[in-house]
């Protein structure tokens, strides 16, 4: 079929339901949405509102019990194929790494996942220069399991994952939530400098409008499971049109009012 434009995703009324009758969760209810290439878009809300299940959707993790749901055009089908262009950040960085491997050789065999077979050495060098892309020394790590390692420092490791595979589209689910303000910053900039130098899409999640407005194209509140507005960030931010974004804006934290020109 031609001539309808193809984003990275295309979510049309889309809904993911689990369980049945009386314990039935309408996790995500009625969503539709695109994500252009190369954009930033934030999807912000309170807890519970869906924001994971969406993200693990557009992982491939799930599939969506009514309406469509493309990437590139094409149903998600096959997750290895997926999973070579579309990777993750998520929450908690402990359950994304094996405790009885070491980091460095986690991070070696995350390279099975792409297409193109490379030599031993240039795995070595594209961890190291992954490493020190989100300032950490090999050495500090060397022989290192993840249980070694703080939350802030794994989530570092997460995103040196990130550097090493450099993936056509990142979904970032809460990637600041374990660390200072400070190592906040850092990760942010790292993910601005991923979206520079690697023409990515990212996908990223928060419950801070505020985040969300220092990074992002576009900006998409979520409430129990629906998508409640849209649009720029200066637009959402100057004339809040859902109640539940004017929420949003009176729960920033401090800390990031700063970026925020109201
Ligand atoms: N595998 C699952 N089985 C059943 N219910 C689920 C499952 N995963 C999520 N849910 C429910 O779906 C709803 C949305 O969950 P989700 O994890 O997407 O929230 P969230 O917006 O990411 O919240 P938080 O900000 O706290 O991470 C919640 O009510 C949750 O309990
Ligand atoms: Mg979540």
């Amino acid at each position: 079929m031609p001539n309808k434009s193809v984003h990275t995703f295309d979510v049309s009324n889309v809904s993911k339901i689990f369980g049945q009758g009386k314990n039935q969760t309408v996790a995500v209810d009625d969503v539709t949405l695109y994500v252009a290439d190369e954009e930033i878009i934030s999807i912000v809300g309170g807890s519970g509102c869906g924001k994971s299940v969406l993200a693990k959707m557009m992982l491939g993790l799930y599939p969506q019990t009514s309406g469509e749901f493309l990437y590139r055009g094409a149903p998600i089908t096959d997750q290895r194929k997926h999973w070579s262009e579309v990777q993750s950040v998520f929450q908690d960085p402990f359950s994304c790494f094996n405790q009885f491997f070491t980091i460095r050789s986690q991070l070696k065999d995350a390279f099975g996942i792409l297409p193109e077979r490379l030599s031993r050495g240039e795995v070595e060098d594209r961890v190291d220069e992954a490493l020190l892309a989100v300032n950490v020394t090999p050495k500090d790590i060397e022989g290192k399991y993840p249980f070694e390692l703080s939350g802030g420092q794994m989530q570092r490791m997460l995103l040196a994952r990130i550097f090493a595979l450099k993936p056509r589209v990142l979904i970032a689910d809460e990637p600041t939530s374990m660390v200072d303000a400070c190592v906040r910053a850092n990760i942010l900039d790292y993910l601005m400098k991923l979206k520079e130098e690697l023409k990515m899409t990212i996908v990223f999640i928060t419950h801070d409008i505020g985040l969300a407005y220092y990074v992002s194209n576009r900006i998409f509140i979520m409430h129990e499971g629906k998508m409640v507005e849209m649009g720029e960030p200066d637009q959402i931010i100057q004339d809040p049109q859902s109640p539940h974004t004017v929420q949003l804006l009176d729960d920033i934290p401090d800390i990031n009012r700063q970026w925020i020109k109201r």
